[in-house]
């Protein structure tokens, strides 16, 4: 009987859990739960007799595939790997797996809920701004960023986006207007929301220079991961341009410095928020065990991202 594991020290919904128990049980696998663990030995300890694992964005590094003797696949149930080592998996010849496209509209949806209470002041009494009329930059048009651009349609916004790797006639024909340039992205749009995933090419790339060129009053909004933001420059630059501000649902490394510089014009969620719905956590779960049970039935690897 192949043995599943769920690894997630921020828990999925119960919803979720029950549904993939549902798809687990139905192709008679044993299924197993470590929630909320706070060391790493934990994991390394759970994985043991594990067949197959599902994520978020737990760190699955050497050492756990090194534990997990039994181990033939892995499921990121979300959109980032960044996570998990790939070339590592490989070495253990296991296969590695994401659920892309689940979680988007709930990351989406965070980004308005982000963006709201930065326009009113962070609810403080003072008078703010309407998202309503104002030009919002899409940087990265994937699963997320066109669900940034259909909401952003219903606030009435003007929409941007740029994306390296999605022509931009493919961006046209989402209505949405495509930027030649990430610096005309920055340089155009009251607004940025970053999309992009953290690869080697875009850790640190939002650094002082591109921020720099935002209009009076811009707001960068990240929902992607902290790793592509330059911490150090994009502090400094935000302590010289008082008119910014900064919203992220992925806390800083240097999150007491920005919080105690940018009063009133900085925010970071306590917990990555983006995918925590009980909708994204039963889409992206119950997609996870079933893309365990395709594979191990009739290997399928259709969501295959160790290649
Ligand atoms: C993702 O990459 O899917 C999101 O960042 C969600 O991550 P989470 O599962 O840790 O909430």
């Amino acid at each position: 009987m192949s043995k599943v594991l769920i690894a997630t020290e921020k828990p999925f919904s119960k919803v979720a859990v029950d549904g993939i128990k549902a798809v687990t049980d139905a192709a008679g696998y044993e299924l197993s739960l470590l929630e909320k663990y706070t060391e790493k030995s934990q994991l390394l300890e759970a994985v043991a007799d594990a067949d197959a694992l599902i994520i978020r964005s737990d760190k699955v590094d050497a050492e756990v595939f090194d534990a997990a003797k039994q181990l033939k696949i892995v499921v990121r149930a979300g959109a980032g790997y960044d996570n998990i080592d790939l070339a590592s998996a490989t070495a253990h010849n296991v296969v590695a797996m994401n659920t892309p496209g689940q979680n988007a509209n709930s990351v989406a949806e965070l980004v308005f809920g982000l963006l709201v209470f930065g326009v009113r002041n962070f609810f403080n009494g003072t008078s703010g701004t309407e998202l309503k009329g104002k030009t919002l930059g899409i940087l990265a048009f994937g699963n997320v960023g066109r669900n940034v651009a259909r909401v952003a349609k219903g606030f009435d916004m003007n929409v941007k986006a740029y994306d390296a790797f999605c022509p931009a006639d493919v961006i046209e024909a989402a209505g949405v207007t495509a930027a030649k340039s990430q610096d005309e992205l920055f340089e155009t749009c009251d607004i940025v929301s970053l999309h992009i995933p953290a690869t080697p090419e875009t850790k640190q790339s939002i650094n002082a220079a591109l921020m720099g060129k935002m209009k009076k009053g811009g707001i960068l909004v990240n929902t992607a991961r902290k790793e592509v933001i330059n911490e150090p420059e994009l502090l400094q630059l935000l302590q010289e341009r008082t008119d910014l501000k900064y919203l992220t649902d992925i806390k800083p490394e240097m999150d007491a410095e920005y919080a105690q510089a940018l009063e009133g014009r900085y925010f970071a969620t306590p917990k990555k928020m983006g995918a925590q719905t009980a909708e994204a956590n039963v889409n992206a779960g119950i997609a996870a065990a079933n893309q365990i049970v395709d594979f191990l039935e009739k290997g399928i690897t259709k969501f295959q991202v160790n290649k």
